[in-house]
């Protein structure tokens, strides 16, 4: 099968690392399905990994962690959804027993495991669920680790109602694209951030009420303080100032949800924290309850409110592959970023 391989890391030039290879098409094992991929997604991490910058890095590596394709073969005893199924794949493996913690074993896929930039994956049976019926293949495949990020972020640690004001850094980002948009399901008002008007106008044609440029306001933690006197939920993956601000503005008694840290380490006041008794929480990838409770917010005939699509930024050709991630290193999309795996 043809499939995109990592062989070194480099911290300026990863992106342009990453190339397309022939190499042997992976075979189910007992309990796994083999899934034909025709569309991957880009995340944060597969730029991190060609930079050196993931933790355990093992190479060379086939990257990807978001999939969608048709099931092409079951392994010995795999249950599942049946031959030429169209599917999407959970891309946490051994998540465990429990809803509010996973186990340290637990891993994403795309590194150490095969990864979806392949024309081929085995995965557990388990990890493979029937796409939204609503949805393309681009759309389906631009969800699995945003989507369930996104929502466990929001939903699960966040604990959104209708009734909050969710503030949104930078959400040009992957995730928080389907943080915004999950958050509008759910009938919340929403501020979002960013360094671009232009896609502060795609937040709002997504639903956003309120948008803010982080560049060019004087002082954008003062304009979203002006609304409704600032968030009771904040969902970040900027970190830094961004995140020391963002407490600082959380109304008393808020939460804070904290997923990733693009920019650094972040500098948060005690005072803010205690004097508001705010709650400050971390979140990492989902269950597998998570993310068949995040699937179903796609199905219109099983959830409420309106019917939401996945932003699809732009669909790059498997031998634009370096191109592809050099755009996300960039951070310029909106959206995700995908690839056709087998065309090239
Ligand atoms: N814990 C987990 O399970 C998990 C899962 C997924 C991702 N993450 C982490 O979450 C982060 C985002 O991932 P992603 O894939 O969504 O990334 P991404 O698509 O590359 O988005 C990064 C975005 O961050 C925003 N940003 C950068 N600097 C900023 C600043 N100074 N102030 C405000 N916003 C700023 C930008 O938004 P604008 O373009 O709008 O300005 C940029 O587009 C990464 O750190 C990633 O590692 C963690």
């Amino acid at each position: 099968m043809r499939a995109v391989r990592l062989h070194e890391i480099d911290r300026e030039n990863g992106p342009k690392n990453f190339r397309v290879e022939q190499v042997d098409d992976p075979q189910p094992a007992p309990g796994e399905l083999l899934v034909a991929v025709r569309r991957a997604a880009f995340n944060r991490r597969d730029v991190f990994i060609s930079q050196g910058l993931y933790p355990g890095i093992q190479l060379p590596c086939i990257p990807g962690s978001d999939g969608a394709g048709t099931v092409a073969a079951h392994g010995e005893g795999a249950q599942g959804p049946a031959l030429g199924t169209r599917v999407v794949i959970d891309p946490t493996l051994g998540w465990g027993p429990s809803q509010r913690i996973w186990l340290r074993s637990a891993q994403v896929l795309g590194m150490p495991h095969q990864g979806t930039f392949a024309e081929y994956i085995a995965v557990p049976a388990e990890n493979v669920h029937p796409a939204p019926a609503s949805l393309s293949d681009d759309e389906a495949a631009a969800i699995p680790l945003a989507g369930v990020t996104a929502y466990r972020a929001l939903v699960s640690r966040g604990g959104c109602t209708k009734d909050d004001v969710v503030l949104i850094p930078g959400v040009g980002s992957g995730v928080q694209t389907f943080v915004l948009l999950f958050a509008k399901k759910i009938g919340a008002k929403v501020i979002v951030t960013s360094s671009s008007d232009e896609k502060l106008e795609r937040a709002k044609a997504l639903g956003a009420d309120v948008a803010i440029n982080y560049n060019t306001a004087e002082r954008w933690e003062k304009d979203v303080q002006a609304v409704d006197g600032g968030p009771s939920l904040v969902v970040d993956s900027v970190g830094g100032d961004t995140l020391g601000k963002a407490v600082n503005v959380t109304r008393y008694g808020g939460r804070v949800v904290i997923y990733g840290g693009t920019t650094g380490d972040a500098k948060i006041r005690p005072y803010s924290v205690f004097w508001k008794q705010l709650d400050i929480m971390g979140s990492s990838m989902g269950s597998p309850h998570d993310f068949a409770a995040m699937l179903a917010m796609f199905d219109p005939s099983t959830s409420s409110g309106q019917a939401i699509k996945p932003v699809v930024d732009r669909v790059y050709a498997m031998n634009d592959v370096a191109a592809a991630a050099e755009s996300v290193d960039k951070g310029a999309q909106f959206g995700k970023v995908l690839l056709a795996v087998g065309e090239a």
